[in-house]
């Protein structure tokens, strides 16, 4: 049996604010050396040094030597997508229709959707990730699919029908008042229930008609509390056809302003080609760019300027959109951003890439007070993590001689492997056999 109050000891880190890009001094890191982490009823409630153990009446798991955080959370990730991560040699607009398509086609089955989600929420889960924005299918049977394996664990979970009435294969293309319908559907039995939040979510501009982004806005604006998630001028051709298709839109991202789609709940993918005004936007909005960097350099779409988006006071999260994106493991999707920043002259810390992973995101999602830190009252979403999980990375760990050192060591060779355990709102993560 599951003990109702549950101790963990190890090394507690999180983070109290956000620290800027490149600054490596500890002024917002919470590190706590060999503590331990107390959790009751599936909250946080305290910590205390690893000296003082807990009595009896706590279940107590020793992890001394290993990291403590709080579960990552991936802001941009698409389920059906496991099937195409990895497929060779296109840009985003073949690859939409070479792969993921197809691959997205097959969800029009409900058993394909039941499987998929529950593969899908095991993966994450396996990489350390404890919440995530996501995109399912068209298919009602795929958010219906994605929502009920969520629940069953509790998990903190943000989804919604993909919109999608043309530019798009026939068997993927929906219409607005069938896709109206169907989201209300949704929103009615799942938006608010156990820690589920619906996302109005237009795939991206070209796949929506004027008609259904007006539906979507109208959504939005009767239920300020949805979330919204897009993808936004991403690669170089979909920005021109972008421009072909609204021409009378200041920029990529002026269409959804237009449309009532820009808000403090928006999740924009990518956000590679904006221009100044653009970021100036998404900062008065409060909308969120989910930067992905493995998605963005396999797909060759290009570098996210990150700094530029931090000096206008824009809010970045991180993501790892698979299939674009090459890991679910979000440890590699940091380790890509350092480098994507490495390329524009910048240097990502790990404080700021690990900030950015958890308390950044939650913050952005306006969730701060139930995840991303390890505050008394957060919902205990923890992930257990060896600092070094192969020779190489023992070695090199054994040499660090500061913490920030230690930690960018651990973001820049760590991976899935090093995860020891993980739990959601205090309950263990057991892998399913099937998986
Ligand atoms: N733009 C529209 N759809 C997609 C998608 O599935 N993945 C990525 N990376 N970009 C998109
Ligand atoms: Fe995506």
């Amino acid at each position: 049996m599951i003990a109702k109050r549950l101790a963990l000891r190890g090394d507690l880190l999180d983070f109290s604010a956000a620290p800027s890009l490149t600054d490596t001094s500890m002024k917002t890191v919470r590190f706590r050396p060999d503590h331990w982490l107390l959790i009751d009823g599936g909250r946080i409630v305290g910590a205390q040094p690893g000296s003082q153990l807990p009595d009896p009446s706590w279940w107590r798991e020793d992890h001394s030597g290993r990291l403590i955080m709080p579960g990552f959370i991936d802001t941009h990730v698409h389920s059906p997508q496991l099937d195409v991560i990895a497929s060779y040699g296109t840009e985003l607009l073949d690859w939409l229709n070479t792969y993921t398509f197809p691959a997205e086609s097959r969800y029009a089955i409900a058993a394909a959707a039941r499987y998929g989600a529950q593969l899908f929420v095991e993966c994450l889960l396996e990489h350390g990730t404890t919440s995530a924005v996501v995109f399912p299918t068209v298919h009602k049977a795929s958010v219906d699919a994605l929502f009920e394996v969520a629940l069953d664990r509790n998990m903190r979970l943000i989804t919604g029908k993909v919109l999608m009435d043309r530019h798009a294969p026939p068997e993927l293309r929906d219409d607005v008042e069938g896709a109206e319908r169907e989201c209300v559907e949704l929103i009615e039995r799942w938006h608010g229930r156990g820690r589920l939040a619906y996302a109005v979510t237009p795939r991206f501009a070209p796949t929506s008609s004027d008609a259904q982004l007006a539906m979507a806005g109208g959504l939005l604006s009767v239920a300020p509390d949805l979330y919204m998630q897009t993808h936004v001028a991403e690669n170089r051709d979909e920005v021109r056809w972008v421009a072909e298709l609204f021409p009378d839109a200041r920029s990529y991202l002026d269409v959804y302003r237009r449309f009532g789609l820009l808000g403090p709940r928006a999740v924009l993918a990518h956000g590679i080609w904006l221009d100044g005004d653009d970021r100036a936007l998404l900062a008065e909005c409060g909308a969120q760019i989910a930067h992905s960097p493995t998605s963005n350099l396999f797909l060759g779409s290009g570098l996210l300027d990150w700094r530029r988006l931090e000096a206008a006071g824009a809010r970045v999260s991180i993501a790892t959109d698979v299939g674009g994106g090459t890991s679910l493991s979000m440890l590699r999707t940091l380790a890509e951003a350092y480098k994507v920043q490495a390329l524009q002259g910048s240097r990502l810390t790990a404080w700021k890439a690990l900030y950015t992973a958890t308390r950044g995101a939650a913050r952005a999602l306006g969730l701060e007070h139930e995840i991303g830190s390890l505050d008394i009252g957060s919902t205990a979403d923890i992930a257990v993590w060896n600092y070094a999980a192969s020779p190489l990375a023992r070695h090199r760990d054994a040499l660090a001689r500061s913490l920030h050192e230690r930690l960018f060591a651990f973001m820049t060779l760590g991976d899935e492997r090093n995860l020891e355990s993980v739990l959601v709102a205090g309950t263990p993560h057991v892998r399913a056999a099937s998986v």
